[in-house]
């Protein structure tokens, strides 16, 4: 399974946070917005990732991943030259995917709780469980008419239809930027009409797959966040979700470095050398401490 995190766009509702410095890279808390999706690939099991974004801001992400196989990842970069729509992902990553399957992640979305339900998912896709080429999650929300939304039916339980932005949604059932595709999501993805706003769109791709019988929709369940940070004020609530709980708990959530120790990408020895490349901060004392506790 490859990993693509797309991490571009122009960022507009951020302004002028973002005339700098791309919203992927703006703080949750502690750390840059992008380690969150990374973080939920890494811990999928996700180590060969792409990441797209804009000519301004791939020199950034390259800077900020510099050493990135020190974390036990392949990490590899391609340009989006112009914001032409998630689906494109697939078309510049075509390469890059090869004979695999492929999940993405939006590098503004951010996961926390138990991601059991991720890793089972790319399982599933691997197996081609009951004939499924093609997954997306459910997640209830307020405001679907913000989001991609998927309609159910009532008594089967299928999803029937899937909508993007839809001023009278079906249901209140976003789907959430992470996906997971065969890789006829490159051929399905040059297929797609640009929509009115000139946009390949991701509910397109979806939709070729729930026409053919092969997509499954994986409800997630009230226990797990999701969170979008893509407004100043959900941003602000980002922070103070990831900050309340990793104050309350003296754990750091998306700490990449544990991660890569912890499931075992890195060994002890390497864990060590990656924590005396880190300046001396909180952030190295947390890491500091993880390798005392666990090599005692
Ligand atoms: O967050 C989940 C939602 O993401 C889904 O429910 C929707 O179906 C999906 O279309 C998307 O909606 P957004 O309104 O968030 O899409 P937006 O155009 O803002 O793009 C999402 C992110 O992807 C954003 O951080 C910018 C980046 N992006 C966007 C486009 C269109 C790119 O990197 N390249 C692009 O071409």
């Amino acid at each position: 399974m490859k990993g693509i995190i797309l991490a571009g766009g122009s960022g507009s509702r951020l302004y002028p946070l973002t005339s700098i410095v791309s919203k992927q890279l703006q703080p949750i808390y502690n750390k840059p917005m992008i380690y969150y999706p990374l973080s939920l690939l890494m811990l999928s099991g996700i180590t060969d990732i792409l990441l797209i974004s804009t000519p301004h801001d791939i020199p950034h992400f390259q800077k900020l991943f510099a050493g990135s196989e020190k974390l036990g990842i392949n990490l590899s970069f391609k340009i989006q030259e112009q914001p032409n729509g998630l689906a494109e992902a697939f078309i510049l990553g075509e390469e890059f995917i090869g004979d695999d399957d492929v999940t993405m992640i939006l590098g503004d979305n951010l996961f926390y709780g138990n991601f059991q339900v991720f890793r089972d998912a790319c399982a599933a896709q691997t197996k081609k469980e009951n004939g499924h080429n093609a997954r997306v999650f459910a997640y209830h929300v307020n405001d679907p008419q913000r989001y991609g939304v998927v309609e159910f039916d009532s008594s089967t339980g299928k999803a029937i239809s899937i909508e993007e932005k839809p001023t009278n949604p079906k249901s209140n059932f976003a789907i959430p930027g992470l996906y997971i595709f065969d890789n006829t999501a490159t051929k399905r993805a040059k297929e797609i009409t640009p929509s009115v706003r000139g946009e390949i769109e991701i509910t397109e791709l979806i939709k070729s797959y729930l026409e053919e019988g092969s997509l499954e929709v994986h409800t997630l369940n009230r226990g797990l966040a999701w969170l979008d940070s893509g407004t100043p004020s959900s941003l602000l609530e980002a922070s103070a979700f990831i900050g309340a709980i990793e104050q309350r708990q003296g754990i750091k959530v998306a700490c990449l470095e544990e991660i890569a120790y912890r499931t075992k990408l890195i060994s002890p020895e390497q864990f060590k050398e990656l924590i005396e490349t880190i300046p001396k901060s909180e952030y190295r004392e947390y890491l500091e401490i993880i390798l005392r506790e666990e090599t005692l």
